[in-house]
C-alpha cells in the first residue's frame, strides 16, 4: 500500500509492503551513487539487500545506539561522500532504526547544502513514527536532537518482514507509539488494536500510523501547533526516561497515563499491559517533573502537554510543574 505525505513539491510516498526490500529499486532511484547507512544492530542482511539493488555504493556501519547520533559521526559521513566524489545528484540511505535515520538524514540533508534522502526502517518505533516528518538531528552535549534540520525523504520504504528479526520488547516500544496516534487520533485504530493479536495485523497497524502522521505533517510540517499532538506521552515521558534505565516507547506508555482522562485510564492500561508494555512507575514524581520541565518543549508559563480525555481526540494544555506531579502522582499512586 502507499501512503502519500501532501508537502506539495517535497510530495512523497511511503511503501508499505511485505517483501518491499526486494523491491528497492522500483521505489527508489538507485542509477546513481548511494551511500548506505545501517548500525551493528541491525541484521546485515536489510542493508545488503538495498545495496544489491545499487549501481555503486559505499556503506557505512555504525555502533548500535543513542551514542551515535553524534557530530563526529556526521562529520565522518560528509568525509565518506566528500572522498567518493558524491555529488548533489547522489544520494543516502538510511537502513535501521531511529538513530540511522536522523543521523544518515542530517547528514544527507547538509552535504552540498542537500542531497537526495531515501529511509528504509527496520523497527516498529522508526516505521510507524520517526521515518516519516523529515526530523533529522544529532544529540551534543548531553542533548537530544539539539542540532538538526527538517529534511523530507524522497521516499519510505517500510517492509513489515523485517519486523521477524526485532525482539519482542522493541517491538513492543513500536506499538506505544502505535496506540499513541490511536488515542489522540482514530478510535478505530485503537480498536482494532484492542482486538487482534498486534503482529497478525501490522501492516495495517502501520499503515493505520502513518495515515495519521502523514495529515500531521502535511498540516504542520514545522511543528508550530498540530504536530506537536505527537507529543503526546512524551512530555513526562521524556522525564521518566532520563531517571529510568527502561526504553523510549515503554517511557511514553507511561507518559500517556496520566495525560489521560481518569475515566480512560483503565482501558489504556489494559490495551498497554496486552502489548507487553508498564503501566506502572516508581520513579520519584519531582525528578520526572523536573527533567520534563527542562525538555526543549519548555515553554514561558509551563509546558505544553496533550491530553485525551475520549479516545480519538486531543487538546492541548499548558502546565507548570505542580500540575505534571499532581498528574503523576494520581496516575501512579
Ligand atoms: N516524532 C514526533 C514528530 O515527528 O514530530
Amino acid at each position: 500500500m502507499i501512503i502519500p505525505v501532501e508537502l506539495g513539491k517535497d510530495r512523497y510516498e511511503i511503501v508499505v509492503e511485505r517483501g518491499a526490500l526486494s523491491r528497492t529499486g522500483e521505489f527508489f532511484r538507485l542509477d546513481r551513487k548511494a551511500l548506505i547507512v545501517t548500525d551493528e544492530g541491525v541484521p546485515s542482511q536489510y542493508a545488503d539487500a538495498v545495496a544489491k539493488r545499487c549501481r555503486d555504493y559505499v556503506k557505512v556501519t555504525v555502533e548500535a545506539g543513542e551514542e551515535s547520533k553524534n557530530m563526529e559521526n556526521f562529520k565522518m559521513l560528509c568525509q565518506v561522500m566528500l572522498e567518493n566524489d558524491f555529488t548533489r545528484k547522489d544520494c543516502v540511505i538510511a537502513v535501521g532504526g531511529g538513530v540511522i535515520g536522523d543521523l544518515a538524514g542530517f547528514a544527507a540533508s547538509c552535504y552540498m547544502r542537500g542531497i537526495d534522502f531515501y529511509n528504509v526502517p527496520t523497527t516498529l518505533l522508526s516505521q510507524v513514527d520517526s521515518s516519516v516528518g523529515g526530523k533529522t538531528a544529532v544529540d551534543l552535549c548531553g542533548i537530544k536532537n539539539i542540532v538538526g534540520s527538517f529534511c523530507q525523504p524522497k521516499a519510505v520504504l517500510i517492509d513489515p518482514d523485517v519486523l521477524d528479526t526485532l525482539s519482542d520488547r522493541q517491538f513492543a516500544c513500536g506499538m506505544a507509539e502505535a496506540i499513541k496516534m490511536a488515542m489522540t487520533c482514530d478510535s478505530e485504530l485503537f480498536q482494532l488494536i484492542e482486538e487482534c493479536d498486534a503482529k497478525n495485523e501490522i501492516e495495517d497497524i502501520i499503515a493505520g500510523a502513518l495515515r495519521i502522521k502523514a495529515e500531521v505533517v502535511a498540516a504542520d510540517e514545522k511543528e508550530d501547533n498540530l504536530r506537536r499532538v505527537l507529543n503526546f506521552g512524551h512530555t513526562l515521558g521524556h522525564g521518566i526516561e532520563s531517571v529510568t534505565d527502561l526504553y523510549h516507547g515503554e517511557c511514553v506508555a507511561l507518559g500517556m497515563i496520566p495525560m489521560t482522562a481518569p475515566h480512560l485510564r483503565a482501558r489504556l492500561t489494559a490495551l498497554l499491559k496486552k502489548e507487553g508494555l508498564p503501566v506502572k512507575c516508581n520513579a520519584p514524581a519531582e525528578e520526572v517533573a523536573e527533567k520534563a520541565m527542562h525538555d526543549k518543549k519548555a515553554q514561558a508559563g509551563g509546558i505544553m502537554t496533550v491530553r485525551v480525555d475520549k479516545i480519538g481526540c486531543f487538546h492541548f494544555k499548558k502546565a507548570g510543574a505542580e500540575e505534571l506531579i499532581k498528574d503523576y502522582e494520581e496516575a501512579f499512586r
